[in-house]
This record gives C-alpha cells, sequence and structure tokens, in this order.
C-alpha cells in the first residue's frame, strides 16, 4: 500500500527511458570505489575485472572483497595465476566455495599464456571461449574493460527484468531464458560512444537487483523503475520470478574420520574432479562402518576412538549433506602404511593451525575449529 502511494505521489517518468533510469540512480545510488573498479583515468585492466566477475558469481560482493583483494596480491597477473599451482590456487579460493571456478579460472590463464601470448582476449567469441565464462560474464568483462558493450543476463538481472516486464516462468527453462535475453539486448544502451553510460547501466542493473528488487523484501517505493514496473503495478512482485520447480532435495550423511596424533591432523587429497575436487579433506565413510577398523584397513593405523563431534551441516545445490566428525588418536604414530587399494590418495599430516589454513572444505575447516575449541575447553586430551 505504501509502495503504492509512493508511486502515484511521484510524478510519471515513463518518458525517460528504462536504461537511462538505471543510469541516472547507479550514478547517484550505485556501487563505486570496489576495489575491482579502475581508479579515475587510470587503466582498466581486463584480468582484475575477468577475476572479480568470477568471483561474483553467486557470490556477494560483501563477501569477496577479502578474497579478491588477497587474490590479486597473490596473482597480480595473468602469468603470474597461469605459472601457480592448482593447489595454490585452491587455497586462496578456500572459503568462497563453488571451487569448479578456481580451477577453470586456472586453466583459463593457461590458455591465456599458450593461445593469447598472455594478453586477455578482445574478441567477444575468443573470452566466452575460456573455461568459465558464459555469455554474461563475458558480457560483463567486454563492457567494463573492453569498451565493447554487451549485455548481460546474470542471476540478479533475471529477477529485475522478470518483475518490470512481467515474464512468468522458471527464468532457468531455455524458453524464458530466451525471452529475457530478447529484452537484455533490447534495453542495453545503443552505441558505444558513451562507454561510460553503458558501464553505469550494466553496474546499475547488478546494483539493483542485489540492493532495490532483491529475492525477498524488495524495497520498490525507492526503485528507479517503479513507474513502468508491471509486476508492481499488477501486485506480483511477490509471485516473480517464478521459482524452480521443486524436487525434494536429497540427504546423504557419512562420517569423516579426524586422525590425530600429537597435534598433527591427517588429511587426504580428493580426486581433481567432483565435489571439493583437488581440495585437501578428511578421510570419508559410511555411516555403518567403524571408525577404529577403518584407520587400520586403510591406513595401518592402530587407533583409539573418542567422543564424536557436533554434527556438521552443509548445503549443496543438489543435496544436503550431515558430516559426523569421528575423532580417533593414533595410538602407533603416524606412519601410513601403504595400501593395495588402486584408489590410493596422497596424505599429510599437518599442525591443526597449517591444517585449517589449508586448502580445505569449509565445512572441514568448522570441524577442525570445533576439534581445536574441544581441545582447549578439556585441556588437550588429544595429546
Ligand atoms: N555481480 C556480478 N558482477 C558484479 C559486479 N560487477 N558488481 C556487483 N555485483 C556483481
Amino acid at each position: 500500500m505504501q509502495d503504492e502511494q509512493n508511486k502515484q505521489s511521484k510524478p510519471k517518468n515513463h518518458m525517460t527511458s528504462f536504461s537511462q533510469r538505471i543510469i541516472d540512480w547507479q550514478k547517484q545510488h550505485g556501487r563505486h570505489a570496489l576495489p575491482w573498479q579502475p581508479k579515475l583515468n587510470q587503466p582498466v585492466d581486463p584480468y582484475a575485472i575477468w577475476v572479480s566477475e568470477i568471483m561474483l558469481q553467486q557470490t556477494q560482493v560483501t563477501a569477496v572483497i577479502g578474497y579478491y583483494t588477497k587474490f590479486m596480491q597473490r596473482f597480480p597477473t595473468i602469468a603470474a595465476l597461469a605459472a601457480a599451482t592448482q593447489e595454490n590456487v585452491l587455497q586462496y579460493w578456500s572459503g568462497l566455495g563453488y571451487y569448479t571456478r578456481a580451477r577453470n579460472l586456472h586453466a583459463a590463464a593457461q590458455t591465456i599464456v599458450d593461445d593469447f601470448s598472455s594478453v586477455f582476449p578482445h574478441n567477444f567469441d575468443d573470452i566466452q571461449s575460456l573455461a568459465g565464462i558464459g555469455r554474461s560474464t563475458a558480457a560483463a568483462i567486454s563492457t567494463f574493460a573492453l569498451n565493447l558493450p554487451q549485455p548481460i543476463l546474470d542471476g540478479n538481472v533475471k529477477r529485475v527484468f522478470a518483475r518490470h516486464f512481467n515474464i512468468a516462468g522458471y527464468t532457468g527453462s531455455p524458453k524464458v531464458a530466451q525471452q529475457l535475453w530478447l529484452i537484455a539486448e533490447r534495453e542495453n544502451p545503443r552505441g558505444a560512444e558513451n562507454i561510460q553510460n553503458a558501464i553505469s547501466y550494466t553496474q546499475g542493473l547488478m546494483d539493483l537487483g542485489a540492493t532495490l528488487c532483491t529475492r525477498t523484501k524488495p524495497k520498490c517505493s525507492i526503485c528507479p523503475v517503479n513507474n513502468t514496473c508491471e509486476a508492481l503495478e499488477q501486485n506480483l512482485v511477490k509471485n516473480l520470478p517464478t521459482p524452480k520447480p521443486r524436487k525434494t532435495i536429497p540427504e546423504k550423511s557419512l562420517t569423516m574420520l579426524v586422525l590425530i596424533h600429537q597435534n598433527e591432523i591427517m588429511l587426504e587429497k580428493r580426486p581433481s574432479s567432483g565435489i571439493w575436487g583437488g581440495l585437501w579433506s578428511l578421510p570419508e565413510m559410511g555411516m555403518e562402518e567403524i571408525g577404529t577398523e577403518v584407520a587400520l584397513s586403510r591406513f595401518g593405523l592402530a587407533t583409539e576412538a573418542l567422543e564424536p563431534l557436533a554434527v556438521v551441516q552443509h548445503a549443496f545445490s543438489h543435496y544436503k549433506l550431515a558430516i559426523m566428525p569421528q575423532p580417533l588418536l593414533s595410538i602407533g604414530g603416524r606412519h601410513i602404511v601403504a595400501q593395495s587399494n588402486p584408489n590410493t590418495r596422497s596424505h599429510i599430516w599437518l599442525p591443526i593451525q597449517e591444517a585449517i589454513a589449508a586448502a580445505i572444505p569449509t565445512p572441514v575447516r568448522n570441524i577442525l575449529l570445533s576439534l581445536q575449541r574441544n581441545e582447549l575447553s578439556t585441556n588437550s586430551q588429544y595429546r
């Protein structure tokens, strides 16, 4: 109701185009001075924009800033990133999640070194051919860094368009996505002559989706395009975008072995593809197995079981995982007996502090942090 009153009390500004209202709004209210945005009169580094756009996929600006700054200090150029080991790249990504992004970024840096003489490509098709760069990300990089404006359509922008232009249907379906791309192309400001406008429009759409046209509690009363928003007009804001048809999300559970010897923890390298590919983790076993027996048969370690730690829950996009951490105290030392198992993975023992700082998945880090807290509170029962 309040939105409705606000809307009517404002002068109608239908005459100003959708894009111009977004541009004006962005200049005043959008996000400026983010670490990847170029300083006034400084050249733009496409590499910096590329890294930021990959980190910003599925992750909010506030969560990205710290990771971005450290990543760019460690890997300041495409060549530096290409020359690094995958493990080192994953270590700097550790905590951001969606690790395929990091592996693709690393692989694409190597492609740029090998096939594009270490220079970020300026051709839109070449950009899209790089690992991990889809049409919208290529368009954002091209607009922000290369003076070549292209329409974008990320998750936030899909929401803005679905509401403003009243597009029903799941936005991930090919039919609806095609409709939204047509809108993105139609509304994109014409002409590369004013690149600053194209940049403000692109950044403005992203900022609007992230700050006002949010999934829940959108702030329609202060939206720069509320006068022409069809969802607002027809009281459909809550219903759009149409949610993804829900399959029930399966739940899985497993036990992770926390093998402890003095102050050290054993980590196991995960296979390079699949969930948490290439990260260090804790050995896993089924809920029905017995930890001490697994430690003996898999690693040749004689152990004593301690009290299980609190269950750690982790939500993936397609299933929920409950992890029961089982601490086992090694009583024979930390020697790992070579196994006949062809799936043998590499293992290391690390002091708990170093293990926490290694390239490990977030729930594993939470397990180790909880172990560390327990250890302190029980006065070193693990020694
Ligand atoms: N999401 C994706 N790219 C972004 C950007 N450049 N600024 C803010 N949010 C974003």
